[in-house]
């Protein structure tokens, strides 16, 4: 993986990446978490932190030497990225970092999965549903979700990646907002994952929701 400028092991670890918090990142979660704030705003500052969780989640592949010849007539000792990518967004919340990716990454392959946390007492997510690039194990793998909470989503979609044959340390799971708990999960059974998150909120309320958090996201 490449190292870069910008990336910060934070203190929960070198593969947990929390952006820098700095005040134009504070001021866009203030906004989606404000309960007043609507739709239309809701969506246009979740997609501006969205950019940036991609920006800095593509800092972390790996890129080869590669020296072009710019019009001035001089060589530019530059790089290019080494490997493909693709993105899989978990339903229905992930689904909204999907336009982020294709922002940054035109023609990327997105696949999707799904899980419910229909049982309200556990949050366990159940019913899974996978459509996946046929080529998905050759690839990087960006994993979309907003939210971590208690980590159940992340656990059950990173399962279905690596039935799939994709290698643990080409997973990078961009997110939005964690929970201590659900960083601590993911961590625990998945080490060689990658974590980039926007914000490490304080915990879990008693629905399992992230606290202070936004709510549901996907309602939002
Ligand atoms: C939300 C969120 C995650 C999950 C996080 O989805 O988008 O997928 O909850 O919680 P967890 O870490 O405890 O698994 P939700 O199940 O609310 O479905 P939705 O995307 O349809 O809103
Ligand atoms: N799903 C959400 O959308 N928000 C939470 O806080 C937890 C799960």
């Amino acid at each position: 993986m490449a190292h870069n400028a910008t990336s910060c092991a934070s203190k929960w670890g070198e593969n947990i990446i929390v952006l820098p918090p700095t005040a134009q990142l504070q001021a866009l979660l203030t906004v989606i978490r404000d309960e007043r704030t609507g739709r239309g705003d809701f969506v246009f500052y979740s997609d501006r932190i969205i950019r940036l969780l991609v920006e800095e989640g593509l800092n972390h592949l790996p890129v080869v030497p590669q020296t072009v010849k710019t019009p001035t007539g001089v060589q530019f000792p530059g790089v290019a990225f080494e490997g493909r990518i693709c993105g899989v967004s978990i339903m229905r919340a992930g689904e909204a970092m999907e336009a982020g990716l294709r922002d940054c990454c035109r023609s990327v392959r997105i696949g999707k999965v799904s899980g419910y946390r229909c049982d309200e007492e556990t949050a366990q997510p159940k019913l899974f549903y996978a459509k996946l690039p046929d080529d998905i194990a050759q690839r990087y793998c960006l994993l979309l979700d907003p939210m971590l909470a208690t980590g159940g989503s992340c656990l059950k979609a990173i399962e279905v990646l690596l039935e799939q044959g994709v290698k643990e340390e080409r997973i990078l799971f961009l997110n939005l907002i964690a929970s201590p708990e659900g960083i601590k999960n993911v961590q625990a059974k998945f080490p060689k994952l990658k974590v980039i998150t926007a914000w490490v909120d304080e915990g879990l309320d008693a629905k399992q929701y992230i606290t202070p958090g936004l709510g549901d996201f996907g309602d939002r």
